[in-house]
């Protein structure tokens, strides 16, 4: 690339690496589903094609790294965007959230304030209020009243802020200004994801004081153990003050009750947060709005647009009730950050309502995404994912070698071979290395298990057919010790 003497990449240079990088992307969208899905490079394989320093001087320009990309980095990918990514949850990013992501990093804007971009707070507002619409979320969510929505990088982020406004409004702001006292307890459930652990520990609560509460037989947590434990802590002098409840656990999509351990969160002053960092997608449908039922009573929810609903990471969706308890939370003025707009009360700083003080403008993803699909495109592709679900583990469930774990929820099966773990082990392993798919596993009932999600933006019922008949070969081939 030729530089003038100040060094930048000239309009015109952006303007047609912009085009051809638009169209690299377009055909690379085209062409994923003929890519083997899993990457099956070897460790330190990128870096031993890499120069080991950095040039002094810039190099012959985009067409150059874009052949590098080809050569040495798209060996490394695992195609998330592949219609047989089947593994762990999906990463569904679609055309228009890839142009609000770009636009986002053309305007470059950094949104920790209102006044430092009003229109990203803004929009990002207005966003989060439409998923309230969209979604028949609880009216307290809605930033018109006392609570309000903002985008997170994470679920994990997400819970990690309900922690901290958790433990202040416990502790009157005490661990805030001296540190924290101990005495905490937190609830989950044997199934939560371990991003609760992990803000246990990053919230200095301990992660001695977290419980996890048995489940039923359908891997939702049992209300009576979790008011047993509460009652126990109590009995020993220790101060209960946060559940996390979920509505789709990682491992089987399980939904805990949210109306009935609700309940004994507002009876016991239990601040409540729901995780539904995937499944929170199918409130879209009327029809699974069940799942959610008792919402109301939370004090903050979550989920991911960046995992099923289109739009690509990162972009959480996370809501609290009574919005002053996260800002009184994670407020911090330094002079420097004041100005006249925040002064008069009558913005949002969206820095006040997360951990970092920067913060991208990720609604624009999101409103080019829900107005591109709007809400009947968005139904309409979920349903589509939930009924080719439900296809695929009514032929497991109905074939002699395979059997399902649990029954099918949502967009999720959880199957394992007949023969047991070393057999369901072994099909896992060749269904993946033979690049066609990606599954991922889990553990159920102790017992192995393969779980297959049905959540990318292209699949269609011809990619889960092709899987099926490789799934039922293999474990046809595994049941009579034969390679397939
Ligand atoms: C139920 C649940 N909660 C939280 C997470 C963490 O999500 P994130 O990567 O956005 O922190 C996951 C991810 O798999 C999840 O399944």
């Amino acid at each position: 690339m030729k530089h003038d003497d100040d060094f930048h990449m000239s309009p015109d240079e952006f303007r047609r690496a912009g085009h051809t990088l638009v169209d690299w992307i377009a055909d690379y969208r085209e062409r994923v589903a003929t890519l083997p899905v899993q990457s099956q490079v070897e460790p330190g394989a990128l870096r031993a094609a890499l120069p080991a320093s950095p040039p002094e001087h810039g190099d012959e320009g985009f067409d150059a790294w874009l052949r590098d990309v080809d050569e040495l980095v798209l060996p490394g990918i695992t195609h998330w965007q592949a219609p047989a990514f089947f593994a762990y949850f999906p990463a569904n990013t679609s055309g228009p959230s890839i142009l609000g992501e770009l636009l986002s990093a053309g305007l470059g804007v950094q949104g920790m304030l209102w006044a430092t971009s009003p229109a990203c707070t803004e929009l990002e507002t207005h966003m989060l209020d439409w998923l309230v619409d969209l979604m028949a979320l609880p009216e307290k969510f809605r930033s018109r009243g006392a609570g309000g929505g903002v985008l997170q990088d994470s679920a994990s982020s997400a819970v990690l802020c309900a922690l901290l406004a958790a433990r202040e409004r416990a502790t009157r702001f005490e661990s805030n200004t001296h540190g924290g006292r101990g005495g905490l307890v937190a609830y989950g459930s044997t199934q939560t994801h371990s991003s609760l652990d992990k803000g246990i520990a990053v919230a200095g609560i301990g992660r001695a004081n977290l419980r996890k509460i048995s489940v039923d037989e359908r891997f939702a947590m049992d209300p009576q153990a979790l008011a047993a434990a509460i009652a126990a802590d109590r009995a020993a002098g220790r101060k209960p003050f946060f559940v996390c409840a979920t509505v789709g656990t990682t491992s089987t999509l399980a939904a805990d009750p949210l109306r009935a351990i609700g309940e004994i969160c507002a009876r016991e002053g239990l601040w409540l947060h729901v995780d539904a960092a995937m499944a929170g997608s199918a409130a879209v449908c009327p029809e699974h709005r069940v799942l959610f039922d008792g919402l109301e009573l939370a004090d903050s929810y979550c989920f991911n647009p960046h995992k099923w609903l289109f739009t690509n990471f990162d972009c959480s969706a996370f809501f609290v009730a009574d919005r002053k308890a996260l800002t009184d939370a994670l407020s911090i003025t330094p002079e420097y950050l004041r100005n006249a707009a925040s002064e008069s009360g009558g913005i949002i700083d969206y820095r006040d309502w997360q951990i970092p003080l920067g913060r991208r403008f990720r609604a624009l993803k999101l409103w080019f995404v829900i107005r591109h699909y709007g809400a009947a495109g968005l139904r309409h592709h979920l349903r589509r994912h939930i009924a080719l679900a439900a296809e695929l583990g009514a032929r497991i469930a109905a074939d002699p070698h395979l059997e399902l774990a649990v029954p099918v929820s949502l967009n999720l099966v959880c199957f394992r071979h007949r023969r047991g773990d070393e057999a369901s082990r072994a099909l896992l392993a060749r269904l993946n290395a033979g690049g066609r798919m990606y599954l991922s596993h889990t553990v159920v009932e102790e017992r192995h298990t393969l779980r297959l999600c049905i959540g990318q933006t292209h699949v269609a019922a011809g990619h889960v057919e092709t899987a099926w008949q490789e799934i039922a070969a293999a474990a046809a081939a595994l049941n009579q010790g034969v390679s397939p």
